[in-house]
């Protein structure tokens, strides 16, 4: 088997490369060594940038973003028991969109399958092959048992955290910069009237907490826990307790309901320098992984791949490689300022196990200086719409 880009792994990056390229005319292959339902049904944030909207808009699948997203003119920041809006589109004149990461997919897989694309669910033994020659190779076993070898011109790899991709730059010349958090986030998803029209990002004594939101009968919400809890050993109770201490109150009334999905998502950061391995290029969770305050992760899947897709564009039309060369470059500088934001936001709202009064105090101060300077705000709200691809 042949073909110009062999992508493995569809998710935001692999999908909307995919996409992107058969719009400029180039084919693509897409393998995933999961099945389609697991695919379409795995939880994961929802929020996305005015940029991720537009691209989905521009290319023809943004159709159920605008019609069952729901636009979000602002948050909240809530601390000392008092909410404090920033008003995203006040200060930037963008906003973002609330529409779960496996509906985008469900969007971009039908988009991909009724244009008549190639995409392989199921796969098994990823390998990849030849990525420093003009010949590279994606070996792997078909879902049917069938043993595949496929040629492309060009490998790129957007199989996660956990993918075989990373690992085909060798470890000589890659940096990986990482970095764990000592806390987690329990996340859970509730039959339960909506608390706020806009997401609450919760500063506590007791940690943090996030209220957000899937329909008006579902609702996502999170609290920071230990890395090492078990979901299954929480009653509803206590999670209802625990949040109604980090959130209710003054005001605020947090609604409950049953609780019928809960997991303990594990925080971290990491890099992986360069981008680039011969024929090899990584987009999305395979070369980064951001702590999920600010739900920066699959804003920057997409952002990669509207970088790489232009360089591919560029490469086979002319065979001129300065802007895939560039890659790397280009698409690290958002990353690492996503980075920073994510990290600069889970550190204003968690607590640490070791936080004294003067911590807590000290974020609370800063929390105050954010919400009432302008200046502060208006970082905090371009970084959350999502700066300017070319910024
Ligand atoms: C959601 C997740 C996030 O990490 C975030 O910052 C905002 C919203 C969500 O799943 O709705």
């Amino acid at each position: 088997m042949r073909t110009q880009v062999a992508v493995v792994g569809r998710g935001p990056a692999g999908l909307v490369l995919s996409h992107l390229l058969a719009l400029a005319g180039i084919e693509s292959v897409v393998v995933d060594v999961r099945d389609r339902d697991t695919i379409e049904s795995t939880i994961r944030a929802g929020i996305l940038e005015a940029g991720t909207v537009d691209l989905l808009v521009d290319t023809g699948v943004g159709d159920r973003v605008l019609r069952e997203g729901t636009r979000h003119d602002g948050i909240e920041l809530r601390f000392a028991g008092e909410s404090h809006r920033i008003d995203l589109r006040g200060l930037t004149g963008r906003s973002v969109h609330l529409y779960p990461q496996h509906e985008v997919l469900k969007d971009l897989i039908a988009a991909r399958l009724a244009a008549g694309a190639d995409l392989r669910f199921g796969v098994s033994e990823v390998a990849l092959h030849d990525l420093t020659g003009d010949a590279p190779r994606v070996t792997f076993t078909g879902a049917d048992g069938s043993a595949v070898d496929l040629a492309a011109d060009v490998v790129v790899g957007c199989d996660g955290s956990g993918g075989v991709s990373r690992w085909a730059i060798p470890q000589q010349e890659r940096r990986d910069h990482f970095r764990a958090y000592p806390f987690a986030w329990f996340g859970i998803l509730a039959e339960a009237p909506r608390s706020s029209e806009e997401l609450v990002y919760a500063h506590s004594p007791r940690g943090f907490a996030l209220v957000s939101s899937r329909t008006e009968q579902v609702q996502r919400m999170y609290f920071q826990c230990d890395p090492q809890e078990q979901a299954d050993d929480w009653s509803d109770d206590r999670i209802w307790a625990e949040l109604q201490a980090r959130v209710g109150g003054n005001g605020f009334a947090l609604q409950e309901g049953r609780i019928f999905e809960r997991s303990v998502i594990p925080m971290r950061s990491y890099v992986c320098e360069p981008l680039q391995h011969g024929r090899l290029f990584l987009a999305g969770d395979a070369a980064h992984t951001v702590p999920p305050t600010g739900a920066k992760g699959l804003n920057l899947a997409v952002a990669d791949v509207r970088v790489l897709a232009p360089a591919l564009q560029a490469w086979f039309a002319t065979g001129d490689p300065a802007l895939l060369d560039a890659y790397t470059d280009t698409a690290l500088r958002r990353v690492w300022r996503a980075q920073h934001f994510s990290w600069w936001m889970t550190s204003m709202l968690h607590r640490s196990d070791d936080a004294s009064a003067f911590d807590l105090r000290r974020q609370v101060g800063e929390l105050d200086l954010v919400t009432s300077s302008t200046a502060a705000s208006t970082y905090l709200a371009e970084a959350y719409v999502g700066w300017p691809l070319s910024a």
